[in-house]
Order: C-alpha cells, then structure tokens, then sequence
C-alpha cells in the first residue's frame, strides 16, 4: 500500500464538520466586516515567492516545494497566500477598483518544514488582506476581525503581540546598527546568519537558533530607529485597538518570517498547544504591489492557521458540531409498501429534512435497529393497513410514541415538529 507523505494529513468526517464550521464563522464574520472572497491557484512562479517573501527568509531558502514543469519552468505550490492575492489583485486591475479593496481566503499552504504537532507540510489559513489604505484605522480593525475570529470559534486567554519593523527609510539606520553590532558578533551566529550580516541582518531578528537567539537579547531592536511618521502610525494604531476594545501587549523583539512587512507586525499566541504556539500573525506591507510590479498600493493583512486553531480548541475543552445524525429514518413493512418508499424519501429529502433509509432488505425490525444505531429522531413506518388508509406511521424514538399521519400531510406534520 503507498501511504500518504510525511506532514500531511486526511480529514475524515467527524473532523471535517470541524473544519465546515469553522468556515461557516469565516464567512459569516468576513461578510459583516464587508471582506469578499478570493481564490488564487495553488501554485505560481516561483519568482514571485522569492521576489514577494524574499529571498533570505527560510521560507525561500529551505522550505518551498519548487518544481519545474513540462517546458522547465520553476513553479513552487504556494507557501503562503499574500504574494499570489497581491499577484492577482495586480494582474486583474484590481487597484482600478474602488479602494480600499478588502479580500479574504481559505485554502491549503505548503511549506517544506520538519512536521510536530502544529506544523504540518500541508497546512489551512484563513487569511484577509485589505488594499489601498495606509491609514492605521486599516490596521487596527485587520486586527479586530483576527480577534473576532477567535473570540467567535470559542478560543480564550489569546496573547496579541505587536510591533512596528518601521518603514523603508527608518530600515536604513536599523540595518546599519544590526550590520555592526552582529560584525563584532559572527562567532556566535549560525552559518545562514553569517551570511545575513552583509545581505540582510534584519533576519537575523527572525532566527530560531539557539545561540543567533542569545546575541538578540542585546541587539537593536526596530522600535528604537522608527521615524516620527511610523511612531506616529504605530500610536494610532495603538489607540484605535484600545478604542475597539482589544487588548495587546506591544513586543519590541517581534519580528516575522516574511519580508514584506513595513510598519505594524502582529501575532496571535495561545498557551498549552505545545511549541507551535503562533496561531495567527500578520502585518502591514505598503511596498510589496510595488515590488511585484504593481502601481504604489499600500496593504495590510494577517493569516490564520486553522490547524493550530483546532488543537486550541481541543486544548480548550471548547465542543464543536460533530456529525450531524439523521432527523428521519424510512422504514417499510410489505412489498406494496417498498414501492412507495423512494417517493417519501424524495419529498422528505426535497423539503431539507435529513433523511436514511435501509440498503439491504432488513425486515421491519432489523430496520427499526438500525434506525436507533443512526440515532434518528423519528421513524416514518409504512406499512400495508396503513397505506389503505393514504397514512403513515410515524414514531418518535425518544419516547417511542406512535401516531398516524395522512401521507400528504407528512412533510408538514414533521417540519413543525423538527422545528424547520
Ligand atoms: P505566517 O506567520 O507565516 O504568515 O503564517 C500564518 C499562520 O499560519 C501561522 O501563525 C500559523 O498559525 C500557520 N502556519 C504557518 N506555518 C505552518 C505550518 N507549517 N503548519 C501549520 N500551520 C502553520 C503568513 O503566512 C502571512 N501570509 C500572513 C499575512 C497575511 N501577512 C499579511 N497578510
């Protein structure tokens, strides 16, 4: 038997109602903050990973499952949703459209990492990203929908780091005191972060290597070099978070693993799932359309992993819907009887009732057992006498109560009782 790769996983039903859910809460929440949906191929040029996320960052550098095609052309299945959404927000004119445009996605990412609980090669986001406005109004309610999502699903005792990585022009000096504070420093860094001091020290912000983590305790940190205009920016946004209600904790070694982020960077932490504790995370991007051959269009955005989502749930204690059991069961006595069968099933089924039948030629009581194993609600019988009649029976399997109902009154009589 070929067994299914390393990192990846099968949802079965009992899980996928999970997923269904969670799902149903993204739409519904997205709808009421006026996100629209967008949906982008699984996989792109792989150029535009390396020129969007950046070519230092681990994702680029060790994670990304690149291959050439039929004609040698370098695609790479998607690590991550911003780069191909601002790909087709650019191709498709979108910043023609009234800004700002708000957009949001669910799908599969990959990244080629060492799989643990939490981290998976194949892996869910929900992500939102909203164009054409660099006011930090934008980022502050990015934010609240990412808070909603979780407070909605049932999550408790979240942790909402932020941060501001500043500006192109605030980088400059940042990147000139990172250069040579870590050029004293290169015996204790990792062999990618030798390589980083000269091509881009702010990774070395980013590494999770235990001796590059130890140097960082006394390195620069972004929110010291911020122009007048990001510490103004990154005031606001504060202000508008604590006007909306969301609490936060303002982390100043905070960093994220993506290169495209100007100004505000947030994650979303959740104790008790283990080392994979970053459920969600995001920031603003006001270069990256730019730097992906689009026209100056600032952005901001966040993503959430659905995955982690779920085993904080399961760490929470927090029931989600599980499968649904059939509201009716159609049994039958009597040949005559099979034949009307089908006919009832369509009407139930046409009406939006769930509803089960027997395969396999099970007697009458055979039928009313594994109406119980299904767990339905009510069992239609129809049987020869009552057919006479034009009536059913129908009984409730809670209390095994039995009445005649006229067969054309049978959708209604059930309707009002399921409550529909
Ligand atoms: P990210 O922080 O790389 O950001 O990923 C977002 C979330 O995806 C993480 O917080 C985590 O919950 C989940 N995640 C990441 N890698 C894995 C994995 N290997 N297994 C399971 N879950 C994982 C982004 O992807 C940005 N595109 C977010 C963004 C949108 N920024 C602006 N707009």
């Amino acid at each position: 038997m070929v067994k299914k790769p390393r990192g990846v996983a099968d949802i079965l039903p009992g899980e996928t109602e999970r997923w269904q859910y969670l799902e149903q809460v993204i739409r519904e929440l997205t709808r009421v903050y006026g996100y629209r949906e967008i949906r982008t191929p699984i996989f792109e040029f792989t150029e535009l990973f390396q020129r969007g996320v950046g070519e230092d960052t681990d994702i680029v550098m060790k994670e990304m499952y690149s291959f050439r095609d039929r004609r040698g052309r370098s695609l790479t299945l998607r690590p991550e949703g911003t780069a191909g959404v601002v790909r087709a927000f650019i191709e498709n004119g979108l910043h023609k459209w009234p800004q700002p445009v708000k957009l949001y996605y669910v799908g599969p990412m990959f990244r080629y990492d060492r799989p643990q609980t939490g981290r998976y090669r194949q892996f869910h986001q929900f992500g939102a990203e909203v164009f054409g406005t660099a006011e930090p109004v934008a980022d502050a309610e990015v934010i609240c929908l990412l808070m909603d999502f979780y407070a909605r699903v049932g999550l408790r005792g979240l942790q909402l780091e932020i941060n501001s990585v500043g500006c192109v022009s605030c980088r400059q000096a940042l990147v000139a005191a990172l250069r040579e504070y870590f050029r004293g420093k290169t015996s204790g860094l990792c062999s990618h972060c030798l390589e980083r001091v000269e091509r881009n020290p702010l990774r070395i912000l980013d590494c999770k290597e235990e001796g590059c983590r130890e140097l960082l305790k006394e390195a620069p940190v972004p929110l010291d070099f911020l122009c007048g205009g990001c510490q103004s920016h990154f005031a606001a946004v504060q202000k508008e978070l604590a006007a909306c209600g969301v609490s936060f904790l303002v982390n100043g070694h905070l960093v994220r693993g993506l290169d495209y982020y100007t100004g505000t960077a947030f994650e979303v932490l959740v104790p008790g799932i283990g080392a994979q504790s970053a459920i969600g995370g995001g920031g603003r991007y006001d270069k990256l359309v730019e730097t992906c051959g689009g026209p100056p269009t600032p952005g901001v955005g966040f993503a959430v992993g659905l995955e982690r989502t779920l085993l904080a749930l399961a760490a929470q204690g927090v029931e989600l819907p599980g499968a649904a059991a059939p509201e009716v069961f159609v049994a039958f006595a009597g040949e005559r009887a099979a034949g009307r069968v089908p006919a009832i099933l369509r009407w139930l089924r046409a009406a939006g009732i769930a509803t089960e039948r027997d395969y396999s030629g099970r007697g009458l009581k055979g039928q009313l057992k594994q109406a119980n194993k299904r767990a339905a609600r009510w069992v239609v019988i129809v049987g020869e006498a009552e057919l006479d009649r034009g009536n059913v029976s129908v009984r409730a399997m809670e209390t095994g109560e039995q009445v005649e109902v006229p067969e054309v009154a049978l959708v209604s009589w059930l309707k009002e009782r399921l409550g529909q």
